[in-house]
């Protein structure tokens, strides 16, 4: 058995507050929350809410202004220069406006990450293609960003981001410049991935999309993060380890 395996806190948010230096807007206020493992969320709220920073701050683009947050065992506030690099190597992140080197072709994007891992480019390739495929990209392997549309340069992103199996994977609204559809197509490649043993974190404002799916989904309002789930069989294991404040 592992559920309890399966439920130990992955992320851990501990009375946090956050706000910007010297603007009054409170992102956070006083949250306590963890986010388990092998485990897939949605991160709402409407824009400028904090759905991006609060994605930042637990990748260590953001310190928090008080309280505590410890990802994969790690107190955010610990790290350094020479520890933050092994430690985002085992997140793969999504950002909203995800840039693409533009000299080199799709595949070599997503090959990219893993001949800086030490990959030989033949191996590294493959597995490029191979998730390449996976997003619905198997046939604009040799395309260049700036012939790409904007949703196909997000799913370009999202293989880049998956190809290192991350245990965790944060997605700043991947389904921004996607129709509904390859939107939908892309949570269930996300949900494949949890069955891999990833976390997923899928920050948006598109609640149809929510509501389309099963979810849990947190949504940030006004400094708070409220809790909601439709899925009643976890949600007594979640609910054991949600502190909210
Ligand atoms: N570097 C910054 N300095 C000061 N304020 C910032 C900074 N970055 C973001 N903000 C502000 O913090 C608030 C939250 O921004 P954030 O980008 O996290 O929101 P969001 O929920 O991701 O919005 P959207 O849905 O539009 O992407 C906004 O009011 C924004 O103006
Ligand atoms: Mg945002």
């Amino acid at each position: 058995m592992s559920i309890a395996k399966e439920s130990l806190p992955l992320i851990d948010f501990q009375d946090v507050s956050f706000s910007y230096k010297n603007f009054k807007q409170e992102i956070l206020k006083n949250v306590s929350v963890v986010f388990n493992s092998h485990a897939f969320y949605f991160l709402t709220g409407n824009s400028g809410m904090g759905k991006t920073s609060f994605l930042k701050l637990i990748y260590n683009g953001l310190l928090p202004t008080s309280g505590s947050i410890n990802v994969l065992g790690i107190d955010t506030k610990s790290l350094n220069m020479h520890t933050r690099s092994a430690f985002r190597q085992q997140i793969g992140i999504v950002l909203q406006d995800c840039e693409l080197f533009e000299h080199l072709n799709v595949q070599e994007n997503v090959a990219l990450v893993l001949k800086l891992q030490g990959y030989a480019t033949k191996k590294a390739n493959n597995y490029a293609e191979e998730l390449l495929a996976w997003v619905g990209l198997g046939d604009f392997l040799k395309r260049f960003s700036k012939e790409l549309s904007e949703g196909q340069k997000q799913r370009v992103a999202v293989a880049r981001a998956v190809i290192r199996k991350p245990k965790i994977l944060l997605a700043d609204e991947p389904t921004g410049n996607v129709d509904e559809t390859q939107s939908k197509r892309l949570i269930d490649l996300f949900k494949e991935l949890v069955k891999m043993g990833t976390t997923v974190i899928v920050a948006t404002h598109n609640r149809q999309l929510v509501a389309s799916k099963e979810y849990c989904e947190y949504r940030l309002k006004d400094g708070e993060l409220m809790r909601f789930s439709s899925l009643r069989e976890h949600s007594s294991l979640n609910e054991q380890f949600m502190r909210m404040a």
